[in-house]
């Protein structure tokens, strides 16, 4: 692959950081994981604060230059580690005290715009949208998978209306030539029956790709049970989401720790177990006027948090039930390793 070419004058924000801190509160010093470390954008905020210690996590190779300024200007304080944040539970941290773990899901600015990565629909030559540790690309998707498995991803992963015609425009173009990512865009133009969008016309696919081809779905579940496991009590999750989807798993996760399942009046009363984890608001936090304003993008953030109850490694959860769907869907790229 190319070195990677991004101009210097592409901005990162950090979004809701303001927020971040006064949920997870490093003023009273403590071990954090950054789970989604990217530019270090909450990692260097958390660092500000005497006595706090952050693990930073990222799948992205990219984010190992930024992360190595970091551990050169605070080389006992941070860490950072190549990883997948479903994996957290390979690094041995069961009896560590962890204070808060951060998610802020998605990408960044800097890697949308990287021509390399292809997450772009403005990108140029062969479709890609490999962020780290994957086992296919969006090409192998795109030119190998068959008519129904590529509508099942663009319908449940980018909620695309026309899945079906697109998927079957995909088929017939492939016959002729191996699709590209101009190709693809110019397949959705003609597939869309309305064409007056606010967003482009292939956002949803791409969003839809990128998710299958990373393996969003169980990347964020995983992410989520293993963190959950590793807290100890008053150990905060936090979490920013900026779709639809995604924001749904995060809800549903928090909802099932904190709430005890509501049982009907006609049936035996059993003895509810204590929650788990406390979670102080039902509303997601979302950005100020002011941040949309300077960071147009951050307008479809949300961020909800949860606070542990106990120190129990082990939580109850049905979470992987509730959206085997989505999981199903993903092992449809177990054909392309
Ligand atoms: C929106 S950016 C985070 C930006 C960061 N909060 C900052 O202020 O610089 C999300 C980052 O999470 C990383 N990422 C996404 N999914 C991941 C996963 N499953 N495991 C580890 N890192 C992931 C991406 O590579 C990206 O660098």
């Amino acid at each position: 692959m190319e070195a990677t070419i991004v101009p210097d004058d592409i901005k990162h924000y950090p979004v809701l950081l303001k927020e971040i801190i006064s949920v997870i509160t490093p003023q009273h010093g403590g071990t954090f994981i950054d789970c989604t470390f990217g530019q270090g954008g909450y990692t260097k905020e958390i660092l500000k604060y005497k006595n706090t210690k952050v693990l930073g996590l990222d799948r992205d190779l990219e984010s190992k230059k930024k992360a190595k300024e970091i551990e050169k200007k605070f080389p006992e304080r941070f860490q950072f580690k190549n990883l997948r944040f479903s994996k957290l539970n390979n690094l041995k941290l069961k009896n560590e005290n962890i204070k808060g773990i951060v998610f802020d899901l998605g990408y960044s600015f800097v890697q949308i715009k990287d021509p390399n990565k292809g997450l772009s629909f403005n990108s140029k030559g062969e479709l890609n949208m490999m962020m780290g540790f994957n086992e296919f690309s969006a090409d192998q998707v795109i030119n190998k998978l068959e008519k129904h498995e590529l509508e099942k991803i663009l319908n449940y992963f980018g909620d695309e209306s026309d899945a079906k015609i697109i998927s079957k425009n995909i088929i017939k173009f492939r016959e002729t030539k191996k699709i590209n990512t101009q190709d693809l865009v110019s397949i959705i133009e003609r597939s869309k029956r309305k064409k007056n969008f606010k967003v482009h016309i292939a956002t949803k696919t791409f969003q839809a790709l990128r998710i299958f081809v990373n393996k969003e779905i169980s990347e964020l579940i995983y992410g989520l049970i293993n963190s959950a496991k590793i807290l100890k009590k008053n150990g905060i999750l936090a979490v920013v989401t900026f779709h639809s989807l995604e924001d749904k798993i995060v809800k549903y996760f928090f909802k099932n720790l904190s709430e005890n399942k509501s049982v009907s009046r006609y049936e035996p009363k059993i003895e509810q177990k204590p929650l788990s984890f406390l979670m102080p608001q039902k509303k997601p936090i979302t950005p100020s006027d002011l941040e949309i304003k300077e960071n147009q993008p951050s307008r479809s953030a949300k961020l909800r948090y949860v606070i542990k109850n106990n120190d129990s490694y082990d939580i109850e959860t049905d979470i992987e039930e509730k959206f085997s769907n989505y999981l199903e869907i993903e092992k449809i790229g177990l054909k392309l390793w």
